[in-house]
């Protein structure tokens, strides 16, 4: 039976997010956690959808493209501009997902799954190397998914690696890495917040002081270059200054939390370099720099103050790819 599967990664952004909407940049890198579609022929008259982590089996006609979950509007839209935008013929199969991303994390799961489920889908018809094809189709999941997205998780998703982005121009690529002996903490908070009410609330905010949010968001750029200056002489202690620094700054502008706070200062207090909330904030994940050898310790911390998923990432993994 013919199957295909591909798969895309998730994203943290290590420097610079809610700055970015104004046009400050960021730099965001895709994380060695991934999200996989298999899509399967099937005898059915459906298509199916099963994903287990999202907990989801439901149906969609391919006549009608009308979606059986609310949760599959973002498929049900790709499918839709794939038939009458792209003019491809939509037959049944089986979609299985796999996602090793907390979903509503702030981690790019949505991103990852329409960038994997898009691959798959063209090379399951048999559209090769259509890297373009990938991005049009993946857009159309995330805005059905994100309403407004800035279009960094679409970018990490598809292109992976680590990138400098900046609002309305190209993503830059660069190459960092953390050094031997450090390690990069991912923990979900377990709230889930919309990103947009977060980004107009922070947006609000900045119009309400103008002379002194200004020099927040100059301060947030100019984070960048210490950062990059951090990573490439490897002084991890500074790159963890940096990202109390942006954490602080993110403070103030209301993107933090009780929760989020209590997280980054229990890791702090025990001998993390740095830590921040990574996405939108009020929820969602939060990024904390170790000593490789302080990680274990420093991740039973997160669980016992009731962090959800807590794991190790690599940073700059690669982008969306058909799996053999
Ligand atoms: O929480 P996420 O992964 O959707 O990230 C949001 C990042 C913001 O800078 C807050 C908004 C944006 O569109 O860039």
């Amino acid at each position: 039976m013919k199957q295909v599967t591909a798969s895309a990664p998730g994203k943290i952004i290590l420097f610079g997010e809610h700055f970015v909407v104004k046009g400050t940049r960021s730099i965001a890198s895709a994380i060695s956690r991934r999200v996989y579609v298999s899509i399967t022929e099937t005898d059915s008259r459906y298509i199916r959808i099963i994903s287990p982590e999202a907990g989801l089996d439901s149906v969609i006609d391919p006549e009608t493209l009308k979606p059986g979950d609310p949760m599959l509007a973002p498929l049900a839209s790709m499918l839709e501009y794939i038939r009458d935008t792209l003019g491809y013929r939509i037959i049944p199969v089986t979609i299985r997902v796999k996602s090793e991303l907390p979903i509503g994390a702030g981690l790019g799961s949505s991103a990852a799954f329409s960038a994997a489920f898009a691959r798959a889908f063209l090379a399951f018809i048999g559209e090769e190397d259509s890297l373009e094809l990938v991005r049009k189709i993946s857009i159309v999941g995330e805005t059905r998914a994100h309403g407004k997205p800035s279009g960094i998780d679409t970018a990490m998703a598809i292109e992976g690696g680590t990138i400098i982005y900046k609002r309305g121009e190209n993503p830059l690529k660069i190459s960092l890495s953390l050094p031997e002996g450090y390690s990069l903490i991912v923990a979900n908070t377990g709230v889930e917040r919309s990103t947009r009410e977060v980004v107009e609330f922070v947006l609000g905010r900045a119009d309400k002081m103008v002379k002194v949010s200004s020099l927040l968001y100059e301060a947030a750029d100019r984070l960048i270059d210490l950062a990059l200056r951090a990573f490439k002489s490897g002084d991890m202690e500074l790159l963890g200054e940096l990202m109390d620094v942006n954490q602080g700054l993110l403070y103030s502008m209301g993107a933090s939390s009780g929760v989020i706070e209590r997280l980054l200062w229990a890791a702090r207090k025990n001998g993390a370099l740095g830590a921040k909330l990574t996405g939108a904030g009020w929820g969602g994940s939060i990024i904390v720099l170790v000593e490789e050898t302080l990680s274990s310790v420093i991740k039973n911390v997160l669980v016992d103050e009731g962090a959800l998923d807590v794991f190790e990432v690599s940073l700059g993994e690669p982008g969306v790819r058909v799996e053999e």
